[in-house]
This record gives C-alpha cells, sequence and structure tokens, in this order.
C-alpha cells in the first residue's frame, strides 16, 4: 500500500485523536531517521502504521490474537492494551501487505520496547513517546532533545518516567519494561 493508502485506512479506523498521534509518530521517526541515517521512508510506514490495531477493545485484542494464533503473555492479560503491538504488526501484514520486517518489529516493539533494539525499533519507540501531540510526561522538552543528543539514554530516561508512572498507578508491568530499562541504564552507565 501506498502512504496516501494507508493513511486513509488509518482515517476511517482510528479516532482522530489516535489518527492525529499516528501522524505525528510517521514524521517524528522519518525526522529520527534523517537524523541518524536511516530510511526515511521505511521510518515513515512504520511510524503511520505502529498503532493501526488500537481501536479494538480489551475482549476484541484478546479474541483477535487468539483467532491469529498471536500468543498472549501474563502481562498482556493483565493489560490487554498492550496487546496492540502485537496485534498491530500482524495486522500491519494482513491488511496492510506491509512485508517488511524490520517494519513489522518495530511496530511490534513500540509499547515496552524491549533490551538491545535495533536503531530502527529505537526510532519507533522514541518517536511514539514524544511526538508533538503529546504531553504526557512533564520532562518531555527535555527528552526531545535527548532523542537528538543521545538516543540511548533518551530511551533510559523514558523507560524511568514510564517505570515511575506505572508504579504510581495500578497498571501492571510488562517484565520486558523492566529487563529494558536495566539494559539501557547499565549501557549508559558503563560507557
Ligand atoms: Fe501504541
Ligand atoms: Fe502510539
Amino acid at each position: 500500500m501506498t502512504i496516501e493508502e494507508i493513511t486513509e485506512n488509518l482515517r476511517k479506523d482510528l479516532k482522530k485523536k489516535r489518527f492525529n498521534h499516528s501522524i505525528g509518530v510517521a514524521y517524528t521517526s522519518a525526522n529520527l531517521a534523517m537524523k541518524y541515517g536511516y530510511d526515511m521512508n521505511k521510518a515513515l510506514r512504520a511510524g503511520l502504521l505502529h498503532d493501526c490495531a488500537k481501536y479494538m477493545s480489551d475482549e476484541e485484542s484478546i479474541s483477535y490474537c487468539k483467532k491469529n494464533s498471536i500468543e498472549i503473555s501474563d502481562a498482556e492479560y493483565n493489560t490487554p492494551a498492550l496487546l496492540h503491538a502485537k496485534a498491530g504488526s500482524y495486522m500491519a501484514r494482513s491488511k496492510y501487505n506491509e512485508q517488511d520486517t524490520e517494519i513489522l518489529e518495530a511496530i511490534r516493539w513500540h509499547t515496552t520496547g524491549k533490551p538491545d533494539m535495533t536503531l530502527y525499533e529505537k526510532i519507533v519507540f522514541v518517536a511514539d513517546y514524544i511526538e508533538p501531540n503529546r504531553d504526557h510526561d512533564k520532562e518531555l522538552e527535555f527528552i526531545r532533545k535527548l532523542a537528538y543528543s543521545d538516543l540511548d539514554r533518551c530511551i533510559a530516561k523514558i523507560y524511568e518516567n514510564t517505570i515511575n508512572f506505572i508504579n504510581g498507578s495500578n497498571k501492571k508491568m510488562d517484565p520486558t519494561t523492566l529487563e529494558a530499562y536495566s539494559f539501557y541504564e547499565n549501557m549508559i552507565t558503563n560507557r
């Protein structure tokens, strides 16, 4: 599918706020790709598609995953919203005919991230957090600057703030989030 076709489909599927967020992630990913010498067009596609499955209810997400043999972890049963990353990767391939595995993997990992991400996965993970429509973190101005000066430190900071937020709420932590946080914390302290 072309960028235009993807955009038109997303406009139909997603709520306005989610659609605008997806456009924000697309252009922020493309921008980070410029900065770090990555394929801009691929970054744009992954950014656009990253939340393509984020319109289903918890029950719909679970049944979509079961129907398509997508494994559901304990953390995902506890917080089914997490499933939109796996479901989105599957949907990007089946509905949007996206065949590029780097794009599909970046969508797969955009929510929790993981230890030792590829540059491409990092770009989409960070863009999701910092795109211009976001205002969920008091330190966003600082984090946005970090994204362009020190990507790994930026990721460690995103994890730190995410973990603080989850601990202060009644949400359950995906263990991948903690593993990835210690990976990036170690990386920036030991370099
Ligand atoms: Fe998402
Ligand atoms: Fe998102």
